[in-house]
């Protein structure tokens, strides 16, 4: 691991992965100009980009190189920007603000959003597919598009937007938070792991644990920011869900006990992270920021 203190080292991350996107992404001004910008748009600029820091962090455990981790980084930060996309969509969310930023679709118009997404997802494998990422690069482009469709997000959302009004019990949330947030938090994570050297079965089904435990731990979160922090701490519009009537782990336990599962969730993850040692120190450091971010 770097020397670099946390903050440093997300910093340069961050920046590192705003590069790697913006050369992956096509210029503003290539035909169709207006779809090319709004992907842009969608995309840079914003973003905790907490998906790539997952990927560089579990790329630490198996020594994976760099310039892996960037094909990895950008292709799984395109499919989160192009489901914050359709999120926003009337059809979905309805939503204005994102990234402290007017939506895709109130920017440009919502056949444009629309075919953001769409595209933004499809350049994502291309990129996964367009160079050599070593000799699990099979396993890695199913593993994210198993993560991104009906068995992973899109199938979280769409359990989302049939839940509206429905109180959902533990197990029931539990799945659809898995699903629509988790499926690509993990994807993030062992995605990073593989772009590496094998890891023994033992060790994978760790990490395994740790990425879905971070990945439920996230939307939780999500869920207890909706309703504590301010629209322009968020960046996003604040009160949503209670507005949407949509279940959370807030609407199902109540804020206190809300909190108390996070926590529990954070030392899981944590635990599932001990047989690493020191390697690991990237992901625990990012376990903590997801429990404890303000926005
Ligand atoms: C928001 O994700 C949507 C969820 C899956 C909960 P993030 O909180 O990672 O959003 P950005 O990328 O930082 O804007
Ligand atoms: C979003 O969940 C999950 C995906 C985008 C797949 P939310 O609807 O809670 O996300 P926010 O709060 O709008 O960012
Ligand atoms: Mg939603
Ligand atoms: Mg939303
Ligand atoms: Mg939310």
């Amino acid at each position: 691991m770097s020397t670099l203190p946390f903050a440093d080292w997300m910093a340069a991350t961050q920046n590192r992965v705003e590069t790697a996107l913006a050369n992956s992404l096509p210029g503003a001004d290539n035909i169709p100009a207006r779809l090319h910008d709004a992907m842009r748009y969608a995309t840079l600029g914003g973003g905790k980009r907490v998906r790539p820091l997952l990927a560089f962090a579990a790329g630490e455990l198996t020594g994976a190189a760099a310039d892996k981790l960037d094909v990895v980084a950008c292709a799984v930060e395109m499919i989160h920007a192009y489901s914050l996309v359709h999120d926003d969509m009337p059809c979905m969310d309805d939503d204005v603000l994102r990234r402290g930023r007017p939506t895709c679709h109130v920017e440009y118009d919502e056949p444009t959003a629309l075919l953001v997404g769409d595209s933004l997802q499809t350049m994502a494998f291309e990129l996964l597919a367009s160079q050599s990422l070593g000799e699990r690069q099979l396993e890695m482009i199913a593993l994210l598009a198993h993560a991104s469709g009906s068995r992973g997000m899109a199938g979280g959302q769409a359990i989302d937007l049939a839940s509206v009004g429905k109180p959902l019990n533990q197990p029931e949330l539990e799945l659809m938070h898995a699903l629509k947030t988790g499926a690509l938090i993990r994807a993030a994570v062992l995605l990073g792991a593989l772009a590496g050297q094998p890891l023994s079965a033992e060790e994978r089904n760790n990490l395994d644990r740790f990425a879905k435990r971070a990945g439920l731990l996230f939307q939780v979160v999500d869920d207890i920011l909706d309703c504590t922090a301010s629209t322009a701490t968020l960046g996003k519009t604040a009160g949503k869900d209670e507005a949407a009537d949509k279940p959370t782990y807030v609407s199902l336990l109540g804020l206190d006990a809300a909190r108390a599962y996070a926590d529990e969730l954070r030392s899981d993850a944590l635990d599932a992270l001990t047989i690493f040692g020191e390697r690991a120190a990237r992901l625990t450091q990012l376990a903590d920021f997801i429990c404890h971010r303000q926005f």
